[in-house]
């Protein structure tokens, strides 16, 4: 009985399919009042002047909130960081008249219906002093400057110094290739919108409680926000959250519908849901603009002997947001004379905000696209140049060794997988038809990251197992990969296992995200369940006539739902038998788990991939078909390949709609983002997606955590945009820089 690496369906399902799933605005309470926000119009200035008495006379409109009536909440007299936050200063709703960027919300209206509330926003007068706003990065590309130091760089480490001279090694460089890529901002559009209903629960002891049905990826992160900003305490809010429809990085932080629903449910005393239209979902947090500039310098048997990764990222007036770009560069190739850099420019935006694969998915198809063109400077197959400069340790830290690294064997199968050798190299050599067909691939890298997380282990008097934490499961499978890791390590049937998890009363867990869910909360469940037998084992060898009264712990297993004597099977008692021992009452173990920092730190922990993929370009028309994709994976131990492959699935499509698709376009005579909504920003429909393969390729890593698991949510994406961009060259000789390859870029 081992459930760890079986497909196992998703326990959460059904419940999925059948609409029994609660998300964040569906939870009906009694009275509930509905907000709705009124996002500014202009991008930099000053409201001069609201008027609500036309929405305020409608009957069963509660309250209009502006800057100028808006409660005095202990969120203005500190600058609270959430878990997510970069450095800088949070953005704070109705704060003062200043407007930072278009689509800030100005007011919220409350009131006894969501359509009414609608209708008063339009009835509500907004005038404003409006002032000159810069949001074109392109037009300020050499303002770029050093980011700030905070929390957020420990988990995303700035560029390390430049080795070597780069410069003088690339001018020694018989072969070379230079390249200039822009990518446009992405927008957040999960099927399930922002939304936070608040449930006034009234006093408790004078002091008024909230339950709170958010839309996150991290029930703590959400309570501690509206704990701190409102100057309360712990007990009295509690942040539920079971499902979550989509996040991808929207959830990391709490959004201002959050701030604007508990204000409202703080002021009137009354429960309140206030949720984000889709246009709205653009005026929080986007993955932000980034302009990269590459060189490649190497000698002509193909060793890179000079490495130059820039880039420059937009970010807002108030906060310093900053991503990982270019490290991963030296990652992939230990070259060595380097230039890392990355800067940051402020604009009148919005702060961005991770998107999946933060900054990994952007510098990578920078260098994995400069690494085709290089192939074809030296005419060499883009497989072999990659191995040619295949990194055996990590120069960006240090020179570590990687904690494992079964690249080679991504490279192999997937390379077999997709009939890689059958390609001639030649472009525009191959046609079906009309259209020209080209091959691609690219590497992939992404971060094995392990945090601090706690859970609960409770075993019930009817010898059912109920394991807790306060994480998320954004789709990921988490609900899933928790039950087989407790069933696994209680030798139990996984039948009789229930995971639970968003619901801020359980075990403190932290967001989740940067693909660390299944490293940290599986490392906390299997030590809460590992801990929770030894609290069974006591119990059951307490009694002087118990068979295993002079036993040690070492000499029992756990299996069939019994705790049995290694040596001899027969001598057993099984878990309902051991409970009952314990004076009816259930017996519960919680435990923190927790990584060594120190050990850690002596490797470097990532995952690999290497996608090859096939296009079809009809250049008549100028659209890029994605007709079929390998991806090749090297993430540790997989905990169940059925979920596993749903995410790289996720992440190759998201890849497609990254190189071919999404894009938000911003008019910069208005500071906006125009194409706010699904049907002018674009992202790929069934008919668009094709054959999609997954490869898992086998890699043992006892480093990582206990499980050897590394975490497979963002891997999928990272390659794929420059496998794509790299098989567009192959269909048509034309290398395009930037993304996405829209028909505009192909003709
Ligand atoms: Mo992911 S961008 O860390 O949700």
């Amino acid at each position: 009985m081992t459930y760890i690496g079986q497909p196992v369906k998703r326990v959460d399902g059904r419940d999925k399919v059948t609409g029994k799933a609660k998300y964040a605005a569906e939870f009906n309470v009694p009275d509930l009042t509905y907000g709705y926000v009124i996002s500014g119009t202009i991008a930099k200035g000053k409201i001069t002047r609201i008027d609500s008495s036309k929405a305020l006379a409608l009957p069963g409109v509660l309250t209009v909130f502006t800057h100028e009536n808006r409660p005095h909440t202990a969120w203005f007299d500190m600058s609270y960081k959430d878990q997510d936050a970069p450095p800088g200063s949070p953005f704070r709703p109705l704060h003062d008249a200043k407007i930072k960027y278009s689509g800030q919300p100005v007011a919220l209206v409350v009131a006894e219906t969501f359509e009414l509330a609608r209708y008063a926003a339009s009835l509500v007068e907004v005038s404003y002093d409006e002032e000159t706003h810069e949001t074109d990065l392109e037009a300020h590309l050499s303002e770029g400057r050093e980011p700030s130091i905070g929390m957020a760089t420990l988990i995303k480490p700035l560029p390390p110094k430049p080795r070597g001279d780069a410069d003088a090694a690339m001018a020694q460089a018989p072969v070379s290739i230079k390249a200039h890529h822009v990518h446009g901002p992405q927008h957040h559009n999960p099927m399930e919108m922002f939304g936070t209903t608040v449930v006034y629960e009234g006093e408790k002891k004078g002091k008024p409680y909230f339950t709170i049905y958010d839309k996150t990826q991290g029930a703590p992160n959400s309570q501690l926000y509206v704990k701190q900003i409102f100057g309360l305490s712990l007990d009295q809010v509690r942040v539920i959250s079971p499902y979550v429809g989509g996040g991808f990085g929207s959830g990391l932080r709490p959004q201002y519908q959050l701030f604007l629903a508990v204000m409202a449910a703080k002021e009137l005393k009354r429960s309140v849901r206030v949720t984000l239209t889709r246009q709205q979902m653009f005026t929080f947090g986007h993955r932000p603009q980034t302009v990269q500039d590459v060189e490649l310098g190497a000698a002509a048997d193909g060793t890179i002997t000079a490495l130059k990764h820039g880039a420059i990222a937009a970010t807002s007036q108030f906060e310093d947001y900053t991503e990982v770009v270019v490290n991963w560069s030296g990652m992939l190739y230990d070259v060595p004379d380097a230039t890392l850099e990355y800067k940051l420019k402020s604009l009148d935006l919005y702060s961005p905000l991770d998107m999946r694969a933060p900054g990994g998915v952007t510098g990578d198809h920078a260098i994995e696209t400069a690494m085709d063109a290089l192939a074809y400077e030296l005419n060499m197959d883009p497989v072999e140049l990659r191995l040619k400069n295949y990194s055996e340790k990590d120069w960006t830290e240090d020179d570590k060794p990687f904690s494992s690294k079964e690249l080679r064997e991504c490279f192999r199968q997937g390379a077999e997988r997709f009939g890689w050798a059958s390609r001639n190299p030649e472009p525009r050599a191959t046609k079906r038809g009309d259209v020209l067909v080209g091959w691609g691939m690219a590497t992939g890298i992404w971060d094995a990251s392990r945090m601090f997380a706690r859970a609960e282990a409770l075993l019930t008097v009817n010898g059912k197992l109920r394991v807790s934490s306060a994480t998320a499961d954004i789709g990921t499978g988490t609900y899933t990969i928790m039950t087989q890791i407790a069933a696994d390590t209680m030798g139990m049937p996984i039948e009789d296992v229930i995971f639970r998890l968003g619901d801020t009363d359980m075990p403190m867990a932290p967001i989740q995200g940067g693909s660390w869910t299944a490293s940290t909360v599986g490392s906390a469940v299997k030590q809460v369940c590992e801990d929770l037998k030894k609290t069974l084992f006591k119990l059951a060898r307490k009694s002087s006539q118990s068979p295993f009264h002079n036993a040690d712990f070492k000499e029992v297993i756990f299996r069939n739902g019994q705790m049995a004597l290694r040596e001899n099977p027969s001598i057993a008692m099984s878990l309902t038998d051991i409970v009952s021992l314990n004076g009816g009452r259930a017996v519960s173990e919680t435990s923190t788990s927790m990584p060594n920092p120190l050990e850690l730190k002596k490797y470097s922990r990532h995952t690999h991939s290497a996608a090859f993929v096939e296009v079809e370009v009809d250049e008549d028309l100028g659209t890029v078909t994605v007709t079929r994709a390998v991806s090749a994976i090297a993430a540790g131990k997989i905990l169940n390949p059925r979920t596993a492959r749903s995410q790289i699935i996720g992440g190759m499509v998201w890849g497609i709609s990254h190189a071919l698709q999404e894009d938000s376009k911003m008019d910069h005579r208005y500071g906006r983002f125009m194409n706010h909504n699904l049907a002018e920003y674009h992202m790929p429909v069934c008919a668009d997606i094709h054959d999609l393969d997954v490869i898992f390729v086998e890699e043992h890593d006892e480093i990582v955590n206990p499980l050897g698991a590394k975490g497979i949510g963002e891997i999928g994406l990272v390659a794929m945009p420059a496998a794509i961009a790299n098989a567009v060259f192959h269909a048509t000789g034309k290398r395009i820089y930037d993304l996405p390859i829209t028909i505009d870029r192909v003709l």
